[in-house]
């Protein structure tokens, strides 16, 4: 890992890992993308920037200064002054012109990685701030009096490059920000594809490729949170790229509210990868003397295809972004009520299903939604978070109490952020809600969003859910919520801020989830939203695992887990074992198979354990025993996929292998059984070639490289939706 100027030849080069970063300056002025792949190590790539083919720089040309700034490699475009494609950066002046041009004035090189003030960010665990590098590039746009400061930074044992900005008003006049993203990637590729993850609620995260087309693809939220719609991830891919091969290049955003994430084709076969704060809107008032933070960036470059992408995203998440201390701990195995009960229950009914969790080995209770103020159904209460003793007599202490008793933690689930109309804080406080003036906001849920940019706000929320978690010892938090954006108006924020109310907004939510793990750093935190809606990487720096889908049906979870597990590490995905008819799907699947499925993942279950028939409880003590051993496989060690249903529609199958490459643990599902078919055969992954790994139950001993290039056979398996897990150890006898 490295970063370095070089003088004579004006570039600026990052090394981490196997990759290179270089920046150059053409003109004195402008700061161009030179590089971003395999490293290369020659300092002589600065013609990469093509200043001296025509139409030159300005310097040199200055009668085309436009086409020169149309077609020139940005590192940070601007909008208004010739570059025509996706811009970053658009200010407007107290006069209302608009247009920012920025021009090189300097450069540091910093030891570790400074934080972003109020923002979840990546960082470096050592704590001395060491293992990492940062570049600022110092850029000033003279008429504006506007500096940018551009920061990359690297780490040790990472080939990412993380990206941020920051404007400050160095001017004498109030500048209005119209839209700041983050980053903007340049590059050549005359024939690609694109990657995004999508979907919908309970279809979240599906993966979608299609070729990249001349023009403009987007994927955004301005929903006030990531969603389940798209998700602020990017990848281009060159032709023919796939899991093993190729390159690709992606763009993650560190941040849960709106943003946007395009790619575009433009006129000389060149492609524009932009990320950041959306700027539908989104307007930000910078006084002089004020700065604005951009939340950053997270670029990978993977030469091998989207597997290697997916091993630096999760090495990095476990190694620079997840705070939480449970990152290399086993999370307990927790039952939920929610699917189980819904609304309809007292301590009787927790109690008996934590006393028949606890006869099978299960080790947390949490208590869902229902629990507070008059909430017999989702509507109503949101905001009042008092007990209702009379469905927990003895409030939450006595409830505590016998949970423990039965040798269960517990855990409890909150909606913070919300207000519903039909509840007392509603009643005491409506201009705590957004609206619009005159308007009726709009209802989701039958609830209304707070309006967290105001401190006493954001106080009373924090002291609600603090007072309960002081008043018992809960172990574990489900943060909700519920519903997305609407009405975004607020009753104080004066009318030149209203633009800054849908970050604001996340701002408070990070600072709630800051105070609560600062006070409660043993407390497990598992972000939610309304399902999967805010499974970001921003959500991972205060929780250390988010659920995934409100979908458990074990085959819809196969693409949903597949789409997030291209990013997030398997001990960051909420998933869990609920009963069938699943509630949603209504599909009926083996208890076995939807145990395998939530395995790869953070494990537990949703289900009313008292109803199961002796089968499944017993089925349960064996899950918990195959857990228990297989968990610190699945959350550290390196995820590879090895067939997907989402695109064969035919079976399904991942594997985990230990960083020493010693053991390895594949899941196969066999979604739709078929008659007459021969074995599949499967092609492991990372496995090391020479040694000697031996099949769990079997007894047969293979060489790793028998099982990566000659194949590994499943036989089929009769009846729909079976699933298999194998178990492979290096045979120490050898
Ligand atoms: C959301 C969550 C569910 C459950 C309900 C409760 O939909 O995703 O898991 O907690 O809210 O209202």
């Amino acid at each position: 890992m490295g970063i370095e100027y070089l003088k004579a030849e004006g570039l600026f080069r990052l090394t981490a890992g196997d990759t290179e970063y270089v920046i150059g300056i053409a003109d004195g002025k402008y700061v161009g993308h030179v590089y971003f792949g395999k490293a290369i190590d020659d300092s002589r790539c600065g013609y990469l920037m093509r200043t001296e083919e025509p139409p030159f720089v300005p310097s040199r040309n200055p009668g085309e200064k436009g086409s020169f700034a149309d077609a020139f490699f940005w590192e940070y475009s601007t909008w208004g002054v010739g570059d025509y494609r996706e811009s970053c950066l658009n200010v407007r002046t107290a006069g209302g012109s608009r247009g920012c041009e920025l021009h090189y004035e300097g450069y540091r090189i910093l030891e570790g990685k400074p934080g972003l003030k109020g923002l979840p960010a990546t960082f470096c665990r050592d704590e001395e701030n060491g293992g990492g590098m940062t570049l600022e590039i110092f850029c000033r746009d003279q008429v504006l009096g506007l500096k940018a400061v551009l920061r990359y930074s690297v780490f040790e044992d990472s080939p990412a490059v993380i990206r941020s900005v920051e404007l400050i008003n160095e001017g004498q006049e109030t500048l209005y920000l119209e839209k700041v993203l983050t980053a903007c990637l340049d590059m050549d590729l005359e024939e690609g594809d694109l990657l995004t993850l999508g979907g919908s609620w309970a279809r979240e995260r599906h993966m979608i490729r299609r070729p990249l087309a001349f023009g403009k693809q987007l994927v955004s939220s301005f929903r006030g949170e990531s969603g389940h719609q798209d998700h602020p991830f990017l990848a281009v891919m060159e032709k023919g790229a796939g899991r093993e091969r190729g390159q690709v290049y992606a763009m993650h955003f560190v941040y849960s509210g709106n943003f946007m994430a395009e790619a575009e084709v433009s006129q000389f076969d060149n492609v524009r990868m932009v990320m950041g704060i959306h700027p539908e809107g989104f307007e930000w008032v910078l006084k002089p003397g004020v700065s604005f933070t951009a939340p950053e960036v997270v670029c990978v470059y993977s030469d091998q295809g989207l597997d290697k992408m997916t091993h630096i995203f999760h090495d990095l998440y476990r190694g620079h972004l997840i705070r939480s201390h449970y990152l290399h701990k086993k999370r307990p195995i927790l039952i939920n009520n929610w699917e189980a009960t819904y609304f309809d229950f007292d301590s009787g009914r927790l109690l008996e299903i934590a006393e028949e969790a606890a006869r099978r080995g299960i080790e947390m209770l949490v208590m869902d939604d229902g629990w507070f103020g008059k909430r017999e159904k989702p509507a109503g209460s949101l905001g009042d978070w008092t007990v209702n003793e009379e469905k927990l007599p003895g409030g939450l202490p006595r409830l505590v109490k016998e949970v423990e008793k039965l040798g269960l933690s517990f855990g409890i689930w909150f909606e913070p952020e919300m207000i519903s109309p039909d509840s007392d804080l509603y009643r005491a406080h409506p201009d705590w809600a957004m609206h619009l003036p005159g308007r009726e906001p709009v209802q989701s849920r039958a609830q209304y969003v707070l309006d967290l940019s105001r401190a006493e706000v954001v106080d009373y929320v924090y002291e609600s859910v603090a007072a309960i978690l002081r008043s018992a010892p809960v172990s574990y938090v489900k943060w909700d919520m519920n519903r997305q954006m609407t009405d975004v108006g607020s009753a104080v924020l004066g009318r030149e801020h209203q633009g800054e109310l849908f970050h604001r907004y996340i701002l408070g939510v990070y600072e709630l989830q800051e105070r609560l793990m600062k006070e409660f750093p043993d407390l497990l935190l598992e972000n939610c939203a309304s399902g999967g809606a805010r499974f970001d990487p921003g959500m991972l720096y205060y929780s250390p695992q988010i659920w995934c889908s409100d979908d458990t049906d074990a085959v819809e979870r196969l693409a949903i887990q597949e789409g997030t597990a291209l990013l997030y590490p398997l001990g960051a995905i909420g998933a869990h074992v609920s009963a069938c008819p699943n509630h949603i799907t209504g599909r009926m699947t083996p208890f076995r198979t939807r145990g395998h499925v939530a395995m790869a993942g953070t494990f537990g279950y949703e289900l009313d354990i008292t109803k199961l028939p002796e089968e499944e409880k017993q089925m349960i003590q064996n899950q918990v025993e195959t857990y228990h051993r297989f968990q610190p496989l699945v959350r550290e060690g390196d995820y590879y996929r090895i067939a997907s249903w989402a695109e064969n529609r035919r079976y399904d199958c991942w594997e985990v292998v230990s960083k020493d490459r010693r053991e390895a643990l594949v899941t196969f599902v066999q979604v739709l059984a078929e008659p007459n078919r021969h074995s599949r055969k499967l092609f492991l992954k990372g496995l090391d070639p020479e040694a000697e790994y031996c099949l769990e139950g079997s007894g047969r001993v293979y060489k790793g490289a028998l099982l990566m290039y000659g194949g590994f056979l499943v036989q089929p398996m009769k009846g729909d939706f079976m699933s298999q897990m194998y178990h492979f150890t290096v045979n120490y006898e050898r």
